[in-house]
């Protein structure tokens, strides 16, 4: 173990409080997630000042399970990591200050990582040959983005979502077709039972450049529901769900591939929540396989929030001695 490079990552922007080991960046020696959701589902969407009280009851219990599941101690870690932005500030001070006192304490560097690197840095732990260059849409709640990763923490924003991120976007719909919370699964699994081109919603390809827009398509869903229940009409919640879900992966997989194709990017990669999506990865394997890119994403457990991400980008700083000092704060809308 002495020239592995050991690090613990913690993980706590949102409403999941995940502890991780990683061994030199892509090996996963454990990934400790404690989710909210069922707290947080009976209010619809996540309640940041309920997610900061949970996070402080938990991620003592979430270390030490991850290092317990590691088989590790603190001495044959090379340094502590932590998810400092973007985020909900409360959620994230807890995994920071956690950090800190864990880094300062057992005199181990601290190194602050983005949240959105870390989900494009997932699909390197299951992709061992993956190398950059390469093409990647992060969507996930509360970001949809095509980066252009050029190199290990180096990233060009090809495009970015103008209003609702596609998380956002399939989380309101579900909720104004009665589904609970979180709402890309339950819309994935409702779309399954549905026909996909029963109802033809808005596809904002906008310009053509690389930009996205979900805010007329949620429009358009509520606008066909209020419709509906003026008339009286009854309504096919699975007919919604899968011709819904239908136009956003067909702008997210159209836009990922030609922007793939413009930086002549071997790979299209997925990344976030949104990339568990099983219409999503169908689709882009298709679409992309057929212009002779190689289709990657990290399985349903490293796209939605997980610690084991962050541990894989901290790997990267470390070995560029990208540190943070003790001075490293927790920044809401942090960008890449
Ligand atoms: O990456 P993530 O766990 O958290 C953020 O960083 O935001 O993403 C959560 C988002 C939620 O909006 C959730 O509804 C969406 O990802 N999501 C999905 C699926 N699984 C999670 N959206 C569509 N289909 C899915 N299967
Ligand atoms: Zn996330």
């Amino acid at each position: 173990m002495e020239d592995d490079v050991l690090i613990l990552a913690i993980e706590s922007s949102c409403d999941e409080t995940s502890a991780a080991v990683l061994k030199n960046g892509r090996e996963i020696l454990s990934n400790i997630i404690s989710t909210q959701i069922d707290i947080h589902k009976k209010f619809g969407g996540v309640v940041p000042e309920v997610a900061s009280r949970h996070h402080v009851e938990n991620i003592s219990i979430v270390i030490d399970e991850a290092m317990d599941a590691a088989g590790v101690t603190f001495d044959d870690l090379k340094a502590i990591a932590v998810t400092s932005g973007p985020g909900l500030v409360g959620a994230l001070l807890i995994g920071l200050s956690t950090a800190k006192a864990l880094a300062y304490a057992k005199k181990l560097p601290l190194i602050g990582v983005n949240h959105i690197e870390g989900h494009i840095c997932a699909n390197y732990i299951e992709n061992k040959e993956l190398e950059p260059p390469f093409v990647c849409l992060v969507a996930s709640g509360g970001h949809s983005h095509i980066v252009n990763v050029l190199g290990y923490g180096k990233y060009e924003i090809m495009g970015r979502t103008r209003d609702d991120a596609a998380g956002e976007a399939f989380d309101k719909v579900a909720r104004a077709i009665g589904l609970g919370y979180p709402g890309g699964p339950l819309v994935d699994k409702l779309a399954m039972e549905g026909d996909k081109s029963a109802i033809d919603f808005p596809r904002a390809y906008l310009d053509g450049g690389y930009d996205f827009s979900f805010s007329g398509i949620k429009s358009s869903v509520l606008n066909y529901l209020n419709s509906a229940k003026m008339k009286d009409e009854p309504i096919n919640a699975a007919d919604i769900a899968a011709s819904f879900q239908e136009s956003v992966v067909a702008v997210l997989s159209d836009k990922l591939v030609s922007a793939a194709l413009e930086k002549k990017s071997k790979y299209a990669a997925l990344a976030g929540g949104v990339a568990s999506n099983t219409r999503l990865r169908e689709v882009l394997k298709e679409k992309g396989e057929n212009k002779g890119l190689k289709v990657i994403y990290p399985s349903p457990m490293l796209c939605t929030d997980n610690a084991a991400m962050i541990g894989c980008a901290a790997y990267y700083q470390y070995l560029k001695g990208d540190l943070s000092d003790y001075t490293l704060n927790a920044v809401p809308n942090l960008s890449i």
